[in-house]
């Protein structure tokens, strides 16, 4: 489903360059759930980022369904991320100005036309009810997102990940700033997900965390070893 060819990507440092990934392979098929690992600063969430469209990588290819995306004018690109893509991120980036319920159904209204949200508008508040029901906040819907825990935000941010039905779903460090307990939560939720056949791919400094995934790549020195 998802295939990344000859990445590489350099970041200037003064005067000279820092080679973050050096020409890297990697591809991830449906049902897949692969943990990416390595030292901080390794370059994983630079890789999340090319694999999910959001950063170019100064050379190498994305393939999206055999379909080269990253070759497309940014419209198209957009376009593909947020059909086929949700992301969720260790700090959450949820909307602080919206209750629960609308957090969720931000995705939903960012690919409707608003001539059309009059009628998608209740399908969108029912998929999201649904979500908000799958991540055990069902209670919180009208609450403002400031006024939740880590734990609640990072359950929110990962509904709201699923909200368009995205094949694949990429992770960067979804627990890295939760407590063990508030961190089982998502790491069950994602399992389960897996095992109703969602595509997961999710970065994590930590080996147990890993063992979770069915396959972990490991970066070092810009090159991924299995
Ligand atoms: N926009 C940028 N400009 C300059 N340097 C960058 C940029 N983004 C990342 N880097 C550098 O690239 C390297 C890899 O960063 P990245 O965030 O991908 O690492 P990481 O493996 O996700 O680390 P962590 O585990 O700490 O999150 C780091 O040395 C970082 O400073
Ligand atoms: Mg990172």
């Amino acid at each position: 489903m998802l295939e990344v060819k000859g990445i590489r990507k350099s970041f200037k440092e003064g005067n000279s360059r820092h080679d973050v990934l050096r020409g890297l392979d990697l591809s991830v098929d449906t049902g897949d759930f692969l943990a990416i690992m390595g030292a901080s600063g390794s370059g994983k969430s630079t890789l999340l980022h090319i694999m999910g469209l959001l950063d170019k990588p100064d050379n190498g290819k994305v393939y999206i369904d055999g379909i080269d995306a990253s070759s497309m004018s940014g419209r198209k690109q957009d376009k593909i991320r947020n059909e086929h893509t949700g992301f969720v991120f260790q700090f959450y980036h949820l909307l602080p100005e919206l209750n629960a319920l609308e957090n969720i159904m931000l995705p939903l209204m960012i690919k409707t036309p608003a001539y059309r949200w009059l009628f998608e508008r209740r399908k969108a508040i029912r998929r999201s009810e649904e979500l908000l029901e799958m991540v055990g906040l069902s209670e919180r819907a009208r609450q403002n997102v400031t006024t939740l825990s880590g734990g609640e935000r990072q359950r929110i941010a990962l509904a709201r990940a699923l909200a368009n039905n995205p094949k694949l779903l990429l992770a960067d460090e979804p627990t890295g700033n939760l407590d063990h307990k508030a961190g089982s939560v998502i790491l069950d939720i994602l399992g389960e997900l897996n095992r109703q056949g969602q595509t997961i791919v999710m970065v994590t400094h930590d080996r147990s965390i890993a063992e979770l995934a069915r396959r972990t790549v490991t970066l070092v020195d810009g090159e991924l070893m299995s």
